[in-house]
């Protein structure tokens, strides 16, 4: 972590902001070992690795959320060549990757990212996507309940050493941020939301931590058509992962009722064959290109609501 963290921080305890580091080991990027203090309600929080560990309350939940991650991450070859390469990926993992990679670089560069912009990315896992806006010269903090390499922020150190960037890492949780209200201009989410016991008090603090006018950016989470049921028997979750999938409307009604203008966007890779046909059909019918835009809009919404698929959102703070 670097000093200048502070500024974007409270404490998680008292939430107080009088906060200081005490430096115990540095490497020239950063402060690798050390502690941040409180100076209001004295508690003092580790940083080991270069992470800030902020994560004060490991609920049961988030136990097993751990522990089911690290269980599948040894089911595959993990390389640090692999991480430099996601959302890609090489070889044989090119195919699992693939769509998930054509809608992030989508979306990425949907934002016209101007390079001053203070970011958080919550849920960073493995924090490939924290690096592509440290890349673009963003201030990026990557959040996380997992810390181990190959599946945690300590992979980050991949990162920073081989793309000669810096970003933060921060153990926390998602419904208790450790950050001051209005500190962010974009909170960038991808394949997290859904991790959420609590869409509502996720929603909140996205909410809290964004300026006005900032942009919360949610994109790879999955949504079910609203005849289909919520319960999910996959790997993930027979190993302890909180995997959900919520219906479209779950999702928008949480993320209106925290105070954000949300709008769809069409996800790269959508492999709904009615939908994709009806859309390619009023594409050539609909010439007027507003039109068809509005309908393709239209489409891409009732596909959610049906048949389910991915979600893509760009939400405003109202200023
Ligand atoms: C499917 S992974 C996505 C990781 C990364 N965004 C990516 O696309 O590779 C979901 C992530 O949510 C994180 N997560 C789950 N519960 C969390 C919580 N309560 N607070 C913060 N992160 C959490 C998991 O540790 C995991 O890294
Ligand atoms: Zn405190």
């Amino acid at each position: 972590m670097r000093k200048d963290l502070l500024e974007v921080l409270h404490c998680p305890s008292c939430f107080g902001k009088n906060l200081s580091v005490i430096s115990t080991g540095e490497n020239g990027t950063e402060i690798r070992d050390g502690t941040i203090e409180c100076n209001s309600c004295k508690k003092s929080y580790p940083i080991k690795d270069g992470i800030s560990n902020l994560l004060i309350n490991i609920t049961p939940e988030i136990a097993s959320e751990q522990k089911g991650w690290t269980e599948l991450e040894k089911a595959v070859v993990n390389t640090d060549e692999l991480m430099l390469s996601l959302p890609d990926g090489i070889g044989e993992h090119r195919a699992a990757w693939k769509s998930q990679a054509e809608n992030f670089h989508h979306m990425f560069s949907k934002l016209e990212l101007d390079g001053k912009e203070t970011v958080l990315d919550l849920g960073a896992g493995r924090c490939w996507s924290t690096s592509f806006f440290a890349e673009r010269g963003c201030y990026a903090v990557g959040i996380d309940i997992l810390l181990t390499k190959y599946v945690g922020l300590l992979t980050g150190d991949v990162f920073i050493k081989n793309k000669n960037i810096y970003f933060e890492r921060i153990a926390g949780d998602m419904n208790t941020l450790p950050f001051r209200d209005r500190v962010f201009d974009i909170v960038f989410i991808t394949a997290t939301l859904h991790h959420s016991l609590d869409l509502h008090a996720t929603l909140k603090e996205v909410s809290r931590v964004l300026r006005p006018g900032g942009k919360m950016v949610l994109i790879n989470e999955p949504v079910v058509g609203m005849f289909k049921k919520t319960t999910l028997d996959c790997v993930e979750v027979k190993a302890g992962i909180n995997e959900h999938v919520h219906k479209l409307w779950n999702y928008l009604r949480n993320i209106k009722k925290a105070g954000l203008e949300y709008r769809i966007y069409e996800y790269i890779g959508c492999c709904c064959r009615p939908v994709n046909l009806l859309k390619q059909f009023f594409s050539v019918a609909l010439r007027k290109k507003s039109l068809y835009k509005r309908t393709d809009r239209m489409f891409n919404y009732l596909q959610l609501l049906f048949f389910g698929g991915i979600l893509n959102i760009i939400a405003c703070k109202k200023a």
